[in-house]
């Protein structure tokens, strides 16, 4: 962490839950994750991450509509603690008590998603999150949820405002933009200041794209030399 803003660590956070300074904290399903998550389809058994999770009443819903791969990572233990006693049977080992940055890349997820975790974080640590969510993401996978696109005005500890313009320029290196817009059922406190957004993994990175689309450019010059040369059509 960088000298401006004190370490948001495990123990910043659990006393913020402790002392009941949780204000983000919905206590239940947001509509616009809501909305989202009644169009996935459950046969399809995705693997979902969902970040900074803490109490995690998306995890709870995604639960009880049949998804059986749902993994909540979150630094602080009371959040966990409560998912884990409102709904029992949700797998312990699904309970990740851990660092986002940390978590490992080994097995992808199909997609994560995103609620007052962004903002959460050191601001500095933006480009990391926008890597490590491709990081952990399948090609093709899904980075989606809310950002707050509002200025909180100066403070020294989360939320952390921000604006598209800013975001934009994270995620594009590693995500093709699908929905990224001003949502449009934000909880009424949220409305008007938050972002929809749903962000596709690129195949292959932007720096690896280029390499390839000039060696295909390449290579089709030289098709084309070949084909005028021996007067071939195709190739
Ligand atoms: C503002 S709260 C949001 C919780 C939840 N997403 C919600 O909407 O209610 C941010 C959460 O991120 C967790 N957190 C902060 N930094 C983290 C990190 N590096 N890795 C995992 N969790 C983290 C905190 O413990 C906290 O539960």
């Amino acid at each position: 962490m960088d000298s401006v803003f004190s370490a948001f660590d495990a123990a910043y956070w659990q006393e913020r839950y402790a002392t009941g300074r949780d204000g983000w904290d919905a206590h239940a399903i947001t509509p616009p994750l809501q909305a989202y998550f009644d169009q996935l389809d459950v046969a399809q058994q995705p693997r979902i991450l969902i970040p900074g999770a803490g109490r995690a009443y998306e995890a709870e819903y995604l639960h009880r509509l049949g998804f059986q791969h749902i993994f909540v990572a979150d630094l602080a233990p009371e959040p966990l603690e409560a998912l884990a006693a409102r709904v029992p049977d949700f797998p312990a080992e699904h309970l990740l008590r851990a660092d986002f940055f940390a978590l490992s890349t080994a097995q992808p997820y199909d997609l994560i998603v995103e609620q007052t975790f962004f903002c959460a974080l050191n601001p500095t640590l933006r480009p990391a999150y926008a890597r490590q969510c491709a990081a952990l993401l399948r090609p093709g996978g899904t980075l989606m949820g809310l950002l707050f696109d509002t200025d909180f005005g100066p403070t020294q500890e989360p939320p952390f405002g921000g604006t598209r313009e800013e975001y934009r320029a994270y995620f594009a290196p590693y995500f093709e933009f699908r929905h990224f817009e001003t949502a449009t059922n934000s909880l009424k406190p949220r409305q008007g200041r938050e972002l929809f957004i749903c962000l596709k993994k690129n195949n292959f990175p932007r720096s690896e794209a280029s390499t390839l689309a000039a060696l295909f450019s390449s290579i089709s010059l030289t098709c084309e030399a070949h084909a005028l040369r021996h007067r071939l059509f195709l190739c």
